[in-house]
């Protein structure tokens, strides 16, 4: 196992009707900017719950972050933290406004130049602190109410790109899985298949002897594999919820991936995809995982092996054919739960991703666990994705 330093602070306020905390987070003297997305909050009446719990506060609104939250929105949040004095940031919503709000809490007090640089990781540009933020998640997917990312798009350079600070870590987030009963189908398969992305891409690397970590992983992609039908058939059920909600929290908190290798080839050749067709963030994942995986099965092996044993069962079978039958597994999962796996599905071809692999290439990326994956094998990467 690698050496590793594991510290998250996140206050994680979890189950039903826990909105109503908030007093108890947030101190009655903090000015709150209050940042959401494109109104499901209000339709569904999480606003109210918030805006209840929060009464007698100072607090400012900024709706209207977008999923894939862009920069030109977020600025324009800062400038309303500099007029209003804001000193607490509140994100409710999805990963999306939580990203935004993270952005937001490190370029408020920003001393460089222009914030963007942080985000397109110029190395001179370092976050040295940001504005305390809390949220009410809406939406299990991201990890990011308990994680140091955020990824803000710019869709006037055609980039989405991901930063990482341990400043942006919310102080607290409430996770309250009532909440996520009013997501639409596609939304809730987006979060279940992106949570599964992120233990893939933590677990299904080259083998350092960390069963500990592997066996978190593993129990949260059996959790998944479980659990998503459940979803699909009975949307109603809060436990089946209350399990995918804190699943989707621990695949990206930091604990599963301390000491073992990271791949996360498929999360940056994903990010170019969205930045390009706008194909939503899991949507692309989906596309991408599988074909990862068959690209780099020899480097893989151990843990496709120990993968296919421990996730889908498979032992009766030799070698070649034991990795086909857990690669395809992964496909059909997806599949049955309505998420596509090809490019072809969203009438795309491996030609229309070239300038994905332009963009790879003038940045001299080197992705995946032993850095071999460069743009030239994205685009091997992307005919398998056909
Ligand atoms: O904008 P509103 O009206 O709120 O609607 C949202 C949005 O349209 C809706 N929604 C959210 N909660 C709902 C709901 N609708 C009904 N009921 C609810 N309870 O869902 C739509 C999608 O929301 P969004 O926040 O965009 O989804 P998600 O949480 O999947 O976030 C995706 C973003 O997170 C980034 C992705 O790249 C993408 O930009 N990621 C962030 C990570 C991180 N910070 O660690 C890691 C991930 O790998 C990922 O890259
Ligand atoms: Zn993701």
């Amino acid at each position: 196992m690698f050496n590793f330093t594991f510290h998250n602070p996140v206050k994680i306020v979890f189950g039903k009707d826990t909105i109503k905390e908030l007093p108890n987070l947030i101190d009655p003297d903090e000015k709150i900017l209050l940042l959401y997305g494109q109104g499901s909050i209000k339709r569904y009446g999480v606003y109210d719950q918030v805006l209840k719990a929060l009464k007698g506060y100072k607090i400012v609104e900024f709706p209207g972050v977008e999923a894939n939250p862009e920069y030109e929105t977020c600025m324009k949040a800062v400038e309303v933290v500099h007029k209003e004095k804001i000193n607490f940031l509140l994100s409710v919503g999805g990963g999306s406004v939580l990203d935004a709000t993270k952005f937001v809490a490190a370029a408020a007090v920003y001393d460089g130049k222009d914030p963007w640089d942080f985000v397109a990781g110029n190395p001179k540009a370092k976050i040295k602190g940001a504005l305390p933020l809390g949220d009410v998640l809406t939406l299990p997917a991201t990890g990011s109410e308990m994680n140091t990312n955020s990824v803000i798009s710019r869709a006037s350079i055609g980039e989405k790109r991901a930063f990482s600070s341990s400043y942006i870590y919310p102080r607290f987030s409430i996770l309250d899985p009532m909440t996520t009963m009013t997501l639409p189908e596609r939304q809730m398969i987006n979060g279940i298949v992106d949570t599964f992305v992120h233990v893939m891409e933590q677990y299904l690397t080259y083998d350092v002897y960390a069963p500990l970590q592997d066996r978190f992983a593993e129990g949260i992609l059996l959790t998944l594999v479980q659990e998503a039908p459940k979803v699909i058939k009975d949307p109603k059920n809060y436990n089946v919820r209350a399990n995918l909600m804190w699943a989707s929290t621990l695949a990206l908190n930091g604990l599963i991936g301390k000491g073992v290798p990271g791949d996360w080839a498929t999360h940056m050749i994903g990010h170019e995809l969205t930045a390009l067709h706008g194909l939503d963030h899991a949507q692309t994942l989906a596309i991408v995982l599988p074909a990862v995986l068959k690209h780099q099965k020899e480097q893989k092996v151990t843990k496709l092996m120990k993968y296919a044993r421990n996730v889908w069962g498979v032992t009766d079978k030799a070698e070649p054919e034991t990795i086909n039958a857990a690669i395809n597994r992964t496909v059909t999962f997806f599949n049955s739960i309505g998420m596509p796996t090809q490019l072809s599905d969203y009438k795309l071809t491996p030609k229309d991703c070239q300038p994905c692999v332009e963009k790879l290439k003038k940045r001299g990326s080197k992705l995946g666990e032993h850095e071999n994956i460069t743009y030239k094998e994205v685009a091997e990467i992307l005919e398998l994705a056909a």
